[in-house]
């Protein structure tokens, strides 16, 4: 037995569940995510104008077909009575134009994709010079050479405003994906196969990028951030950057510290400091040449604020150190601390990564800590 009114509920059943789960869906994309829709430099800007224009060629299309298809289903419905339509078989002129029209609608996106295309590394930038750096994919952390300064970093990379940054996209393990949404589309990083992506950023600020080609368990958790700072403020970061690490802190426990980076903590065999481990022309850390490191070079730890790909953050008003009762070092909260949880379980907070460490007793990491926070 038919039953018209049950089936008619679970139509909109249906349609009610859809936009139920596309509003769930679409819910994500809220936040701070950056959006390729918010660019904030000449190639993001370009890219995002193609998408625009793609966007407007697929709404013209989209509504003079739905249009013609609404229209006719109305017009021409089965009334009562109504005589059977005119049969026809075949109509060459109708054939022609619909071969035609696509073909130019198709035609004008291919033109405005392959102008986009070539003119993507082409802009003017206010810095004459521009910056080379080598972008080196580790699982999961980026890391980033500055081929003409002696500086490396880990998960943020430096740059200053309205200059042309030319980066070497290198991985010696599987692929990654270098993208950062508001200042350039997606490069693939490939072992044995040198990209480049080239970039600029027209506005001072912090840009969040990403991984994103499937690199392992945590892909996921494989970010960094472009900072972009003014020309003096840029200038003033790299005299800071070139310098070497002091050979001996002053404080007790950033000395402490030190003896355990270099000793028991076995923190050497996989990190480098500049002054104290590695030599002043040992200033990178792998790339095609120098294997020399598997973990972030350490150099000026506390000038940064991102650790462990970017999903810890390092704040040291968060990890302050004490002395506790027992007239040990120890950190004042240890939950507010993402160095502390880091040192304590690296597995735990990521699991599979390179950082397989004995366990360190909660003075340690304090003193560990106090000389990360030194090298600034
Ligand atoms: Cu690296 Cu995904």
């Amino acid at each position: 037995m038919r039953m018209p009114i049950l089936r008619g509920m679970k139509r909109w059943g249906v349609l009610l569940s859809a936009l139920l789960l596309s509003s769930l869906l679409l819910a994500a994309c809220g936040g701070n995510s950056p959006s390729i829709l918010n660019p904030s430099g000449p190639v993001a800007l370009k890219e995002s104008n193609l998408f625009w224009f793609i966007l407007v060629v697929a709404t013209i299309v989209f509504v003079v077909v739905e249009g013609l298809l609404i229209y006719s289903i109305v017009r021409f419905r089965d009334r009562p009575n109504s005589p059977a339509p005119t049969q026809t078989h075949g109509n060459t002129t109708v054939e022609i134009i619909w071969t035609i029209v696509p073909s130019v609608f198709l035609f004008v996106v291919l033109v405005g994709t392959i102008y986009t295309m070539f003119g993507l590394t082409t802009f003017s930038s206010t810095n004459s010079r521009p910056l080379q750096i080598r972008v080196v994919g580790h699982q999961w952390w980026w890391e980033f050479d500055y081929l003409n300064e002696k500086i490396v970093t880990a998960d943020e990379l430096v740059i200053p405003v309205g200059t042309r940054i030319e980066a070497q996209l290198l991985s010696q393990n599987v692929i990654h994906s270098f993208w950062v949404p508001e200042l350039f589309g997606k490069t693939d990083v490939v072992p044995g196969h040198n990209n480049m992506s080239v970039f600029q950023a027209d506005n001072v600020g912090s840009y969040r990028g990403q991984c994103t080609e499937f690199c392992g368990l945590e892909h996921a958790h494989m970010n960094f951030y472009v900072i972009v700072k003014s020309q003096d403020d840029y200038n003033a970061w790299v005299t800071s950057q070139e310098q070497s690490a002091s050979t001996t802190p002053t404080e007790a426990n950033a000395l402490a510290g030190q003896k355990l980076f270099l000793g028991s903590g076995g923190c050497q065999g996989c990190h480098g400091i500049v002054g104290v481990n590695l030599k002043d022309d040992q200033h990178l850390n792998s790339g095609a040449d120098a294997s020399l490191l598997v973990g972030p070079n350490l150099t000026h730890f506390g000038s940064r604020r991102d650790i462990a790909g970017a999903i810890l953050q390092w704040d040291p008003a968060s990890c302050v150190v004490v002395t506790g009762s027992d007239g040990k070092p120890k950190i004042q909260n240890p939950d507010a601390c993402g160095l502390y949880q880091w040192l304590k379980d690296p597995q735990a907070v990521k699991p599979g990564n390179d950082m397989v460490i004995r366990t360190l007793s909660d003075t340690e990491i304090a003193q560990l800590i106090a000389y990360l926070e030194s090298l600034t």
